[in-house]
């Protein structure tokens, strides 16, 4: 078994496995930064679930195993967005058919607005990965609504990036129109995030220079 490593931080690693003709994504919470082992143990908790949720759904990883603080995902052929700047419009329809499916699911994702969390797949389809932040919902109330349009909203701030000239009137309005959500995230907690981000994390967005559009 080979392991190659894709990223590493304060909550761990994410490694590509190869084993044979398999390859994987394992994110390995074993390494997680000292004090940070539970919060790196939770997160990925919450994504084992959220990836069950998903199961069977085209354009997100399959959940190979979850146990001792370490996640094992499918590999998703493909380059994330900041490398592959998707600038075919069919990419964001099937993008946005795709968060339907996911919301279908009861699934909101909730950290769209990075790049290095989508990804174009070799045959141009988009792909979804990283649901660290992501919530199942069962009643589906109108917080659940409201974190679902958000996640649209990130999706069409990247599409007015590369693809500016296919977005509709309706598309600019969504983007325009912020929710108290995130109005208030950027006026306060984006501030404590990045101070802690940068002060017990060491970092504030590392993932291969990919923006992040709030
Ligand atoms: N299943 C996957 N297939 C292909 N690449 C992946 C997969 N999961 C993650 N990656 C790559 O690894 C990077 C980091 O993984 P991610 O789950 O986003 O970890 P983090 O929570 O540390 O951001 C992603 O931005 C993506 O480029
Ligand atoms: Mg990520």
């Amino acid at each position: 078994m080979q392991t190659e490593l894709l990223k590493s931080d304060a909550l761990g690693r994410i490694e590509i496995v190869v084993e044979g003709e398999q390859r994987w994504i394992r994110r390995d919470t074993r390494c997680a930064r000292f004090g940070m082992h539970w919060i790196a143990r939770a997160a990925a908790a919450r994504e084992a679930r959220v990836l069950k949720a998903l199961a069977g759904l085209e354009g997100v990883p399959r959940l190979i195993a979850w146990g001792d603080g370490v996640l094992d995902r499918s590999f998703l052929d493909g380059a994330p967005m900041q490398q592959a700047r998707p600038t075919d419009p069919t990419f964001y329809r099937q993008a946005h058919a795709l968060l339907k499916q996911v919301r279908l699911r009861g699934v909101v994702h909730n950290d769209l607005a990075k790049e290095p969390n989508w990804l174009q797949r070799e045959d141009g389809d988009p792909a979804l990965v990283d649901f660290q932040l992501a919530w199942v919902s069962r009643n589906r109330g109108s917080l659940f609504r409201l974190l679902a349009r958000e996640d649209l909203r990130h999706l069409l701030k990247h599409k007015r990036t590369y693809c500016p000239q296919a977005m509709t009137p309706i598309e600019l309005r969504v983007v325009g129109r912020r929710s108290w959500i995130s109005r208030i995230w950027a006026a306060t907690g984006k501030r404590l995030y990045k101070l802690v981000a940068r002060k017990v994390f060491g970092y504030w967005d590392n993932e291969g220079q990919g923006r992040v559009r709030r």
